[in-house]
């Protein structure tokens, strides 16, 4: 891959293109391990209300769907279905990324940073998706098509309670969708989903949330059993200003 001023960057065999710098810190990218419980949580269809909602959230138009933090790129491939078109997949984690290189025979998928200028030319996205995940405001008016719209996915403080309290998992800051939307000043809402639903999980089920959440950075997994929590995500839609 070659860009306008002559950097070239290989994509890697397992199908992506990394675009981070030589030397960068892997920081709050997921781990391998953390990516494995994700993508086998996804695979038991629990979130798939939120994929819809994000699918239905995605505006009609011409332009990518680009996905920032995008994981394992589940939620992205079941949106482009839904939707059609391309889309592009962005993630700090090769191990996420390289997921998400075969998630989906329309979606590229690429290594970099969120909070670096994200490596997409102005005005072609249809929709940027932020899904529990960095919400880099600036950079998505920049690369908006007219028309398209910024999508992301906050978890209320709702959301897996019952395993947080029982568990002592790290706890979702609960100012999360107000500093959202001090963020997204000058923004217009067009849109806010709130999709909530009773999770009766297994003990498996259980074990891969713990796994693939923050919390497994700091203390071995303790062995768990099932557990009725929710599913408690706002889905809000965004116009750029201007
Ligand atoms: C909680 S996971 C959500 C993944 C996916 N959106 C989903 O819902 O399945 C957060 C993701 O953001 C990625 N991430 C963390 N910091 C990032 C950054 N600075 N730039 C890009 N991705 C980042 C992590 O590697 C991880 O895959």
């Amino acid at each position: 891959m070659r860009c306008a001023q002559g950097h070239a960057h290989d994509v890697a065999r397992q199908g992506y293109l990394n675009l981070l710098p030589g030397g960068a810190r892997a920081g709050t990218a997921d781990t391998a391990a953390m990516v494995d419980a994700r993508a086998r949580f996804l695979a038991t269809g629990r979130y798939a209300p939120l994929t819809e909602a994000l699918a239905a959230a995605v505006p009609a138009g011409a332009g990518a769907v680009v996905d920032v933090g995008a994981g394992t790129g589940h939620h992205t491939a079941r949106v482009l279905e839904a939707v059609g078109g391309t889309g592009v997949a962005l993630d700090l984690s090769k191990h996420a990324a390289r997921r998400a290189a075969r998630a989906h025979p329309r979606l590229a998928s690429v290594v970099a940073d969120a909070w670096a200028p994200l490596p997409l030319a102005d005005g072609t996205a249809r929709a940027v998706l932020t899904v529990f995940a960095p919400r880099a405001a600036e950079e998505a008016a920049r690369v908006l098509a007219p028309g398209g719209r910024l999508v992301v996915a906050v978890p209320t403080g709702r959301h897996l309670r019952a395993l947080v309290d029982g568990l002592g998992l790290v706890t979702v800051d609960p100012r999360k969708q107000e500093r959202l939307e001090a963020r997204l000043a000058g923004w217009t809402r067009v849109q806010d989903v709130l999709v909530e639903r009773p999770l009766a999980l297994t003990a498996d089920e259980v074990a891969l949330i713990v796994a693939m959440g923050p919390s497994s950075r700091h203390a071995p997994a303790a062995p768990t059993g099932p557990a009725t929590t929710a599913l408690s995500v706002r889905v809000s839609t965004w116009a750029p200003p201007g």
